[in-house]
């Protein structure tokens, strides 16, 4: 699957973007919220997004780089949003979160930084619809793939197996042409890309190349 990631959007005129989106064949809208605390950066908040689940019908995978992401489980799930992402790195109580998640009716995903092992998730992954690996420190668009992430996948891919978890494995970060496809090898289910289709002469063909790596 393929999630573009709005954060290289031009925010001054979404409608636009959202006519080549709807057609595209992106499987999902990846939404970035970032509040300059977990991550050097702030991107928006509920008042926007209120208006871009409105553009759409494609589903809504929100990646949450906040502290006590917790507190705004409400609000997505008012988004009528499909994924909700937390990262383990802002969650104390990641077992309690990840349960109210799906019990407002979300797929609940925990993201892992890149210097975070795999093997944190060892007692959750059985209860996880999906894990995102960043193949980039999180905050900014447009950064260079950290290669390890590969490993990474190979390392998640096992720990699914052995589990018996049903979790989907997403990668978000750097994905091009290239490291989509080492990543495909290494057996990631969903790529997240922004600046690769967003700065594309053509979008909506890039798309759709990713999509059929
Ligand atoms: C980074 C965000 C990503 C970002 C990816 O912190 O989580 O979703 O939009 O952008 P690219 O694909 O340009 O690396
Ligand atoms: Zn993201």
């Amino acid at each position: 699957m393929i999630a573009p990631s709005l954060l290289s959007a031009n925010f001054a005129n979404l409608e636009k973007d959202f006519e080549w989106l709807n057609r595209s064949t992106a499987d999902w809208i990846h939404l970035d919220v970032m509040d300059g605390v977990f991550v050097p950066n702030i991107s928006f908040g509920f008042p926007v997004l209120k208006h871009v689940a409105r553009l759409t019908d494609k589903p809504l995978d929100v990646h949450l780089m906040i502290v006590q992401p917790e507190k705004f489980i409400g609000e997505v799930a008012q988004l009528g949003a499909r994924v909700m992402t937390v990262h383990h790195e802002a969650c104390i109580h990641l077992h309690r979160t990840v349960h109210e998640i799906q019990r407002h009716g979300m797929m609940a995903g925990v993201a892992l930084n890149p210097s975070t092992p795999v093997m944190m998730l060892q007692d959750i992954i059985a209860d996880l619809d999906l894990v995102l690996l960043m193949s980039v420190n999180p905050g900014f668009g447009g950064q260079q793939f950290i290669p390890q992430c590969l490993q990474k996948v190979a390392q998640l891919r096992t720990l699914i197996a052995e589990t018996g978890s049903h979790a989907l494995i997403e990668v978000d970060g750097g994905v091009n042409m290239e490291t989509g496809r080492q990543l495909r090898q290494a057996g990631a289910d969903v790529l997240v890309a922004g600046s690769a289709i967003f700065a594309a002469d053509d979008p909506e063909a890039m798309c759709r190349r990713l999509s059929a790596i």
